[in-house]
């Protein structure tokens, strides 16, 4: 593996499949080891975090490890001091940082002048440590890695990096969303020099006709307040819920990275019903941050 987990692409597709090995294999408690013992890890945020936060400090500490949290007031990066700074002061004391960002170029100036590993724990460009959790559940209930997945709503980060992973591991990626709301270009142009399967449709309903499993995400992501009234209307016609399973197969599975905007982009009865694995899904994140440091580190 590279020093830093940027994004999906960073990872070759054996590498990907590795990584998900290893986190079943953490979570059948077979791997003892502790690579973190004796070592300290900068926890950047930008922005606020349930999941990531939490199952990187589990992960950190299970590991060996201590966390730091930086919040967004402590350090204001690229505010009150330079990032390339920030990652020279940190180098002398930690030995990695995870970061989550508004901007994914501040993942890379932080890994450019941090001699230790950098990890992507959210950018506006892709959230690949979320994806990992995505695939790893998606294989846990399928038995494969080539999987036929429907995106359903924005084109965002969740699904830029879903895009990427399925590039690697042969699957069909078909998403359904307005206009200009399509994955990011540069993400889409290497998932298809990769040879991925994918498909841009404007009908959920065409979206979802032969998915094993179904993902959404949130209308306006973090930093996309301002847009929210005008994304809600937009994707409005993109809410997955019971009338649109009908239209998928009985087999079909939803998830969602969480935290869900409930009667928004999902409906409870979706949520919380028998097609949902959100909750395999999240728990699924601290055994892949733990893969995640486990390769970073040994
Ligand atoms: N899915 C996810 O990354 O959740 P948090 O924003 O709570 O970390
Ligand atoms: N797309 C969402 C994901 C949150 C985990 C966001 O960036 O806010």
């Amino acid at each position: 593996m590279k020093k830093d987990f940027l994004s999906i692409f960073d990872l070759s597709p054996e590498e990907l499949k590795e990584l998900i090995e290893i986190s079943i294999k953490f979570k059948k408690g077979e791997i003892k080891e502790r690579p973190l013992e004796g070592k300290m890890i900068a926890l950047i945020f930008q922005k606020p975090s349930l999941r990531t936060r939490v199952t990187f400090e589990r992960a950190i500490y299970d590991l060996g490890g201590k966390g730091v949290y930086l919040s967004p007031q402590d350090i204001q990066l690229g505010k009150r001091e330079s990032v390339k700074d920030v990652a020279k002061n940190l180098d002398n004391w930690t030995d990695g940082i995870v970061a989550r960002v508004f901007h994914h170029g501040i993942l890379l100036e932080l890994a450019e002048h941090s001699k230790h590993p950098v990890v992507n724990a959210l950018s506006d460009l892709e959230h690949p440590c979320q994806i990992l959790a995505d695939y790893m559940t998606m294989y846990e209930i399928s038995g494969k890695f080539n999987v036929n997945l429907a995106y359903i709503g924005d084109g965002n980060n969740v699904a830029n990096s879903l895009l990427a992973a399925t590039a690697l591991l042969g699957g069909k990626f078909t998403i359904a969303t307005p206009y200009e709301y399509e994955p990011n270009g540069y993400i889409v142009k290497k998932a298809l020099e990769l040879g991925v399967k994918f498909e841009i449709v404007r009908d959920p309903k065409e979206a979802v006709k032969d998915a094993d499993f179904i993902y959404t995400d949130v209308w306006a992501s973090m930093g996309q307040e301002a847009e929210r009234e005008k994304r809600l209307k937009l994707f409005a016609p993109y809410q997955v819920n019971s009338e649109l399973l009908k239209y998928a197969p009985s087999h079909v599975k939803v998830l969602h990275c969480l935290p869900a905007h409930r009667g928004e982009e999902i409906t409870d009865e979706v949520l919380d019903g028998p097609h949902s694995v959100v909750l395999q899904e999240s728990e699924n994140r601290l055994h892949t941050e733990k893969a995640v440091l486990y390769r970073l580190f040994t």
